[in-house]
């Protein structure tokens, strides 16, 4: 243990002759601690604590003390002022009586130790002294740790609350509140909560926020998408498995569960889980236990779930293709998403909302919005929700210039419906260079527009592609098209 500074400690004790045993059994180590202060009871304790923060680190207090604040709940007190300060607590000795009970008080009333003091013959000393001075030393680190945990909690809070700020809840219409009173609800409550709405209604979004704001906060937050990892890999996604279990299986792996654990595991499209797969989800959210594969002990894990689903999932119990007993028991908070045509009146504020978001990051001066073009975002019926808002917003500002007027979005949004306007994909952005990221999404956007003009079929378009057809709907729920 390194010291840094002398252990300042505030004596309780009302009488002079333990006040001097204690002093005395001190004595040799009065370079390490000082007794800053000696009151004689309770209240003139509290008084002192009370003006004084921060002088003292370690409390030593007599169990019989005069006066109406004594015991635990003059330690309960204590610990209300400075909830850092550490108490040890100087009983009497009692010979043939057990004191766990005493103990168990003082300790459950925030006392960090206790010591039985000497019998009163004994005029020098209180207690073995280099027994007292480890217990004051230990404290004394107690403190510290404490201290230095709250610091680093409190940063952690910080940036949360970061965390947080950069993917907001937009919006001030009915369903918006309601969506944001569940929110805190769920965030409160430690039970599975699911998600259910179209695509692009902000399903991640309201998952990743009831993580942020619940006790879960500092630990991960994990997804998965059964929609688009391949059936037969779920299993070892989410459990993980040891090496040589199979093979190929050259080195252990971590499942999703063990990397979420004491945090939350975000399943999205949940509606897409195999039935075998549920079966097992179901037994690890009723047991608490995984099973990896190749191990033969389970391991125990403490993971909060919530999932979310476009699908009607109450239609596929009903259909046998989603398990029920699964289905309430990651139903215990149910979340609806509304689609943006039930929050209309919310576009004014999305628009500013996306517009300031994307020039700042695209580092162009920020465009205003002319009413008529306010006017096509409001009465556009968006089967994409704000995903597809979004997106229109970013494409539109690639073109608009100081205003974006009604035919910036027409043109946009004419492609967003692939109208058939484009045909093939182009490589021309007039003079503007663009950030790489943006001439991608582009490209894919016309390419993907191209492609269904030429085969008008999803399903053909999604195998003429080499996707899976779960990827490819996932591919234009991103695109906004769905
Ligand atoms: N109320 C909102 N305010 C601001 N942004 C939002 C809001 N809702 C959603 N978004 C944004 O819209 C985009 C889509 O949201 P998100 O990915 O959460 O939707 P989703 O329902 O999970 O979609 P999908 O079904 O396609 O997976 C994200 O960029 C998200 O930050
Ligand atoms: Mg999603």
């Amino acid at each position: 243990m390194e010291f840094d500074k002398i252990i300042n400690l505030l004596l309780i004790e009302d009488e002079t002759y333990d006040v001097n045993r204690i002093k005395r059994t001190l004595e040799p180590f009065n370079d390490k601690i000082q007794i800053k202060k000696i009151v004689s009871d309770g209240l003139s304790a509290i008084e002192l604590l009370s003006d004084n923060n921060d002088e003292f680190d370690v409390v030593i207090m007599d169990y019989q003390i005069v006066g109406p604040l004594t015991g635990e709940k003059l330690i309960r007190r204590i610990k209300l002022i400075d909830p850092f300060i550490q108490i040890i607590v100087i009983t009497k000795m009692t010979i043939n009586v057990t004191n766990f009970e005493l103990a168990k008080d003082l300790i459950e009333a925030g006392a960090m130790w206790f010591c039985t003091k000497y019998p009163s013959d004994i005029k020098d000393y209180i207690y073995q002294p280099t027994d007292l001075l480890l217990s004051i030393m230990n404290a004394y680190e107690k403190k510290k740790l404490n201290l230095e945990k709250s610091r680093t909690n409190l940063q952690l809070d910080k940036s949360i609350d970061k965390i947080i700020a950069q993917k907001p809840l937009i919006g001030n219409s009915a369903p918006i509140k309601k969506l944001q009173k569940q929110i805190e609800k769920a965030s409160q409550q430690d039970v599975t909560v699911l998600i259910s709405g179209a695509s692009g209604t902000g399903k991640e979004l309201v998952a990743t926020h009831i993580h942020y704001l619940s006790k879960r906060k500092f630990e991960n937050l994990v997804t998965i998408n059964a929609g688009s990892i391949p059936q037969n890999l779920i299993e070892s996604e989410l459990f993980g498995f040891e090496k040589g279990s199979f093979t190929g299986a050259n080195s252990s792996k971590k499942g999703l569960f063990e990397q979420a654990n004491n945090g939350t595991l975000f399943m999205d499209e949940i509606g897409e889980l195999p039935t075998n797969s549920q079966v097992k989800l179901l037994r690890v959210l009723q047991e608490g236990e995984i099973d990896k594969i190749g191990r033969t002990e389970k391991i125990k894990v403490n993971v909060r779930i919530i999932s979310a689903t476009n699908q009607d999932l109450e239609k596929a119990v009903e259909n046998k293709t989603f398990r029920s007993d699964l289905f309430y028991r990651l139903n215990v908070i149910y979340i609806y998403t509304p689609t943006l045509l039930e929050r209309i009146e919310d576009i004014p504020e999305l628009a500013g909302h996306f517009i300031s978001q994307f020039s700042k990051q695209m580092s162009i001066p920020k465009p205003g919005l002319s009413k008529d073009a306010l006017d096509v975002l409001q009465n556009y019926n968006w089967p994409g929700n704000i995903r597809q808002f979004q997106n229109v917003i970013q494409r539109v500002l690639l073109t608009a210039e100081d205003e974006i007027t009604k035919d910036d979005l027409l043109g946009v949004m004419k492609m967003e419906k692939h109208s058939g306007s484009v045909d093939g994909p182009k490589f021309s952005f007039g003079d503007k260079i663009l950030e790489w990221k943006e001439m991608e999404n582009i490209f894919r956007w016309r390419y993907f527009n191209h492609v269904m003009d030429k085969t008008k079929n999803e399903a053909e378009a999604a195998r003429l592609l080499g996707f899976a057809p779960s990827n490819f709907y996932r591919m234009l729920g991103k695109m906004g098209f769905k």
